[in-house]
């Protein structure tokens, strides 16, 4: 069994994913309204990404014998002042799910909830790669300014992003 405040906040906590899912899945409409189909896929894929995360902890809140409790998921803002400002944004909405993860591993430290601990390792390494690859694309869209040309080689780039489901090796919440 788990107990109720790691359950609680492992249940708040699929609630965030299935934000970020949707917050990236509202600057992809964003990118789309501007026909950066690139930027667009790349966030998309950002998307699917953060629905797996969802369902990583829910499966596992499932195995411990927990029950998920689905809330009501906010609603995201739907424009952006430019691409650069939605990806900082994002850069700024994935600091904050770091700093979740790390309290989340805190309170099952505290809990002595040691295979919670396990599970959230998953996520403190997923959350390296996740800082690290949308400042990426906030540096290179700080280069190229206001140059349409080098924007329009960053969508080209973005666009080759493709959505691979987790697999057993990488943890699937199994
Ligand atoms: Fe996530
Ligand atoms: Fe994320």
């Amino acid at each position: 069994m788990i107990e109720k405040s790691v359950e609680e906040a492992l249940n708040r906590q699929i609630n965030r994913e299935f934000y970020s899912a949707y917050l990236y899945l509202a600057m992809s409409a964003y990118f789309e309204s501007l026909n950066l189909k690139g930027f667009a896929n790349w966030m998309r894929v950002q998307a699917q990404e953060e629905l797996t995360h969802a369902m990583k902890i829910y499966d596992y809140v499932n195995e411990r014998g927990g029950r998920v409790r689905l809330d009501a998921i906010e609603a995201p803002p739907v424009e952006w002042s430019s691409p650069l400002e939605a990806f900082e944004a994002a850069y700024e909405h994935e600091k904050k799910v770091t700093a979740m993860i790390n309290d989340l591993v805190d309170l099952a430290t505290a809990e002595k909830d040691h295979a919670t601990v396990n599970m959230l390792q998953w996520f403190v390494a997923e959350q390296v790669e996740e800082e690290s690859s949308v400042s990426d694309v906030v540096q290179k869209l700080k280069l190229a300014g206001d140059s349409p040309g080098a924007l329009f080689m960053i969508d080209r780039e973005l666009a080759t992003r493709t959505f691979a489901p987790p697999t057993a090796a990488q943890g699937d919440g199994k």
